[in-house]
């Protein structure tokens, strides 16, 4: 049994895709198409048009038009707060069928892109409206030494940073390109984003609604495209203003790079080998269950995976083979069918990616206590897996895997924790389980990582920011640290005739 595919989402799919610039539908300059697979059977879903540099140049030059003439800039704060309101309205109008395209594209059972990827989605365009009205400078007392007796007034001014780039992954379509627009809008800017080439339809579906809530052409463009070609050239344009990035370190570095012809400003998104760490006094259900969601959660395609989990040695078999009882139980299937609580990986690639990672992990004498192959034979399904008897040097165990794979150690007190879960490049997430709240806490500020969640894991809010130390990213997404990014500060300075 499927669930039924609402009409909307058949025609969207059969439809074939433009580009959206200028607040119009466009074909790529080089007329080139390119197709997304359904990756719970391999098949072609949709064709959508490939945008390359020429397409980014043109959405470039709208979008500084748009910022420079339109009536964005000229709109009141309050106006900017309600189009963008609007837009989360208008996602959860449509909540079923973008949760649909969502399960289609990306392979996600469609019960959790309902439950999380679309409310989460609407939730931070709908906090972010409120910000709109919110964006304040200061008014600062001057002393200058070298002026004395003079009298001044001056203040700040919080201004948009100008045209942005936005790059996003396929994890979570959808909720990056709301966690990457939201903030961005909010603040006065005009945005070229571009989609992952793996899930480009809801993020193409939004350009539509974003239309619809009265955004003015030019402000919003969306461009799918592959990495190599047009994200490459997103962000090294000139023309672009900052550029924000969400995806693998590796892409992140050539950002950096490409970044510096004109020393755009940057944000980053990363990877991360977030260590989970349950103490021996942690209640064992709520832990093991917490374990497992923490790196099941998405077929581990997530950032934020708790990829790395560390039991207190007293309870590690107890802990570790709950978690691979939770493993063995998962019903993989395609995400369209309401009863599957796994779908596949996104992509071929990335089946190929994690699969050659559970063989790396076998020649380096890993014990697999659950799953450890790929599922069947059609779509790009990978088991659940636990794997116990790792070593700190192996690669499974240093680098991010970004499928449903955990490793398991166990350890001994505190500081010996502390020390090996900070002993990673990455620093997103951490989750601790214990019931002693001063070991929780204290463990909390010795982890060098951006989000450490006490009892609890993936939890997301539009309030809370989110980012990574170290080479997990720079700058933080959602809550209002998200806006520092995307405004610059202008002093003022008068000196008053006294
Ligand atoms: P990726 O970093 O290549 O792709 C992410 C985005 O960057 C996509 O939109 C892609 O088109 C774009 N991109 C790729 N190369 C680019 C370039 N040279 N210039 C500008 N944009 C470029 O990630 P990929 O290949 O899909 O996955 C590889 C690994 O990256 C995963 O196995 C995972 O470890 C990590 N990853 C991390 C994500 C996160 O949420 N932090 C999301 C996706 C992947
Ligand atoms: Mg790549």
């Amino acid at each position: 049994m499927t669930v039924t595919l609402e009409k909307s989402v058949e025609d969207f799919i059969t439809t074939p895709h433009k580009l959206f610039i200028d607040g119009q539908w466009v074909d790529a300059a080089s007329g080139k198409t390119f197709a997304t697979p359904n990756p719970a059977t391999g098949q072609t879903l949709a064709h959508v048009a490939e945008a390359d540099a020429e397409d980014i140049d043109r959405a470039v030059r709208a979008a500084r038009r748009a910022f420079e003439q339109g009536p964005w800039s000229r709109m009141t704060a309050s106006e900017r707060g309600r189009i963008i309101w609007r837009i989360g309205d208008l996602i959860l109008e449509h909540a079923e069928e973008l949760a649909q395209l969502e399960s289609l594209d990306n392979g996600k059972p469609v019960a959790v892109a309902r439950a999380a990827d679309v409310p989460l989605a609407a939730d931070l365009f709908h906090y972010m409206a409120g910000w709109a009205t919110k964006i304040e400078g200061n008014t600062i007392s001057l002393s200058v030494p070298y002026m004395p007796g003079a009298a001044f007034h001056a203040y700040t001014l919080r201004e948009p940073v100008g045209v942005v780039g936005q790059i996003i992954p396929w994890n979570f379509p959808l909720l990056m390109a709301a966690w990457k627009l939201g903030p961005a809008l909010a603040t006065g800017n005009v945005v070229i984003l571009k989609p992952a080439e793996q899930t480009p339809l809801s993020a193409l579906r939004l350009a539509e609604l974003i239309a619809e809530a009265g955004m003015p052409d030019g402000v919003v463009n969306v461009l799918p495209g592959y990495g190599e070609t047009a994200g490459a050239a997103l962000a090294a344009h000139d023309g672009v203003d900052k550029v924000a990035f969400t995806g693998s370190t590796e892409v992140g570095k050539l950002i950096v790079h490409a970044a510096a012809g004109n020393l755009k400003k940057v944000t980053l998104e990363l990877g991360g080998k977030s260590p989970n760490i349950v103490f021996d006094d942690a209640d064992p259900d709520i832990a093991i269950q917490g374990a497992a969601n923490a790196i099941f959660f998405n077929h581990g395609q997530c950032c934020v995976a708790g990829s790395r989990l560390f039991v207190q040695r007293d309870r590690f078999d107890e802990v570790v083979e709950g978690v691979a009882n939770i493993a063995r139980g998962i019903r993989l299937g395609p995400g369209m069918e309401p009863d599957t609580q796994m779908g596949p990986l996104v992509s071929d690639e990335q089946l190929r990616r994690v699969t050659g990672y559970l063989d790396s992990g076998r020649a380096e004498g890993v014990q697999t206590l659950a799953g450890g192959n790929r599922h069947g034979e059609r779509g790009y399904f990978v088991q659940p897996t636990v794997l116990t008897d790792v070593r700190p040097e192996m690669k499974v165990v240093r680098e991010e895997i970004f499928g449903p794979v955990v490793v398991a150690s166990p350890f001994s007190d505190l500081d010996e924790i502390a020390a090996e879960a900070n002993a990673t490049d990455y620093g997103l997430g951490a989750g601790i389980w214990t019931r002693d709240i001063s070991k929780a806490h204290a463990l909390a500020g010795k982890i060098r990582a951006g989000t450490v969640w006490i009892n609890c894991y993936n939890v997301f809010d539009a309030a809370l920011p989110f980012g990574g130390y170290k080479q997990s990213g720079w700058g933080r997404e959602m809550g209002h640290q998200a806006l520092d990014a995307y405004t610059e500060v202008k002093s003022v300075c008068t000196q008053l005739q006294t």
